[in-house]
């Protein structure tokens, strides 16, 4: 399968530099969308994106529409807010996106306002991507100069505000609520939900904060219709899904493809196979936040429910023969995350990669709830003394326990980011783990 397969749609002006310029962008049909939605009643936008079946693209996979529609109708001021903060290790499609098609985000924030009756909004960009910022803004002056964005926006008597914000370089920022925070001109640190934004976010009122990609695909859902849209994905997921690869593959980079394809397909007919003629070890499905997949895993779909439920992939254990369990009788797998795929070929050490990620949450840790400010630090510590070949005898046991003591216990989910992919890892590939520990024995 080449990597042109299927259809584009957020990547399809990508290599295109006139498609930057908004001059570019009309001649290509830009902006048009735009007149056909704002004489379309809210109401009807947020049913047909409903009807999309399109879900989030930051990392959760939730339905768009159903968040949209959390939002109280008699509410007098409503935010929408993009999240171009884009950290999760693994995951560098947004970047792309707005580099190359900045007027297509500016469309759909426009049209996505006025489903949801929003006036001032943001677009809250990762303070290192310099060139990406500066192409947004650009972007925006055209959009205001043309009379897009602004007052009375195409003569509709609707208003639009669009500010773009540059965030300061702390992952913990990407999370919706400490990134609201970070808006206000307060410190970066997460919020206790509920009240969830859409009730009470931004300023105290409700907001509704969605991830570059989502966004850029609702011009294309108004353009060609909800049951197009949902009839290029697969079951509840509608669209295709920008997949970033890296690792050890022959051909890493950033690929729209549709949501059926198995991650076997991605790494061999997508990216030319494994480098060197080796042989895959572990994929990491959706930024480093995710447990990984052995190699009988993998031909399983990129897809949110299909990664949850396959019974093809193993659940992750607490300990030996304990599953995790995420309530309701669910068991943890996977999940498709943010589309960062990371590809790691059978001559790494697992234990020191699983140390170098472990490495980042506890660093990324915002310090606000014991479990994770404290636990993110053991398990950076303990796993670092394990892949350094100096573990003891029960340190396998200690991670898993203070895995577990972080999940499902902290403010929000940067605890389960270290716990999860601790536990996944030592659930399929404990033996690397034990060998750490029996070289110690040995000695
Ligand atoms: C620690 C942490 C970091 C996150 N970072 C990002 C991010 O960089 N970009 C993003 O879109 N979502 C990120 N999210 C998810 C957001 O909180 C939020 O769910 C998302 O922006 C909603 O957009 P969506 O519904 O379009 O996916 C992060 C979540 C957590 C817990
Ligand atoms: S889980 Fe971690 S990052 Fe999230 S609020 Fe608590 S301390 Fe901060």
């Amino acid at each position: 399968m080449p990597a042109e397969i299927g259809t584009k749609l957020v990547s399809a002006k990508f290599g295109n530099e006139a498609a930057k310029t908004l001059a570019g962008y009309e001649k290509l049909g830009g902006y048009q969308v735009l007149r056909k939605a704002l004489a379309m009643r809210p109401e009807d936008l947020v049913n047909e994106v409903k009807a999309s079946n399109l879900r989030g693209r930051g990392g959760a996979g939730f339905a768009t529409g159903v968040k949209w529609g959390f939002v109280p109708k008699d509410s007098p001021a409503v935010h929408l807010v993009c999240n171009a903060d884009e950290s999760e290790p693994g995951t560098c499609k947004d970047r792309e996106l707005i580099y190359w098609d900045p007027h297509l985000l500016i469309e759909g924030m426009i049209i996505s306002a006025h489903a949801l009756r929003a006036v001032h909004n943001y677009i809250y960009i990762r303070g290192e991507m310099m060139r990406e910022y500066a192409v947004l803004v650009r972007a925006v002056e055209e959009a205001y100069q043309r009379g897009y964005l602004g007052k009375n926006i195409l003569g509709t008597g609707l208003e639009c505000h669009l500010t773009v914000h540059r965030g300061a370089g702390a992952y913990i920022c990407g999370e919706e609520t400490a990134l609201l925070n970070s808006l206000e001109g307060r410190r970066g640190q997460p919020r206790l939900k509920p009240p969830f934004p859409a009730i009470k976010g931004l300023f105290g009122e409700p907001t509704i904060v969605n991830n570059v990609e989502t966004l850029m695909n609702v011009p294309i859902i108004i353009d060609k219709g909800a049951q197009w849209f949902a009839g290029l994905g697969v079951g509840r997921s509608g669209g295709t899904r920008m997949i970033c690869v890296s690792g050890h593959v022959e051909r890493p980079g950033v690929y729209e493809l549709p949501i059926g394809v198995t991650f076997n397909q991605l790494i061999n007919e997508v990216c030319g196979g494994v480098w060197k003629g080796r042989k895959v070890r572990a994929v990491i499905p959706g930024g480093t936040s995710m447990p990984p997949l052995s190699v009988d895993e993998l031909d399983v779909p990129i897809e949110f429910d299909a990664l949850m439920t396959d019974e093809r992939i193993r659940p992750v254990e607490v300990r030996p023969g304990q599953l995790f369990d995420l309530g309701g009788g669910r068991q943890l797998r996977t999940m498709a995350g943010s589309g960062g795929v990371v590809v790691i070929d059978d001559h790494e050490d697992l234990v020191k990669a699983v140390w170098r990620i472990m490495k980042f949450y506890a660093h990324e840790s915002c310090g606000q709830c014991t479990p994770c400010r404290e636990g993110t630090g053991w398990l950076e510590k303990v796993c670092r003394r394990v892949a350094n070949e100096q573990g003891k005898p029960d340190d396998l046991e200690l991670l898993a326990s203070i895995a577990h003591g972080i999940a499902g216990n902290t403010i929000c989910a940067l605890g389960e980011a270290a716990a999860w992919p601790m536990l996944g890892f030592l659930t399929k590939f404990r033996a690397d783990f034990e060998a750490k520990i029996g070289k110690v024995r040995a000695a």
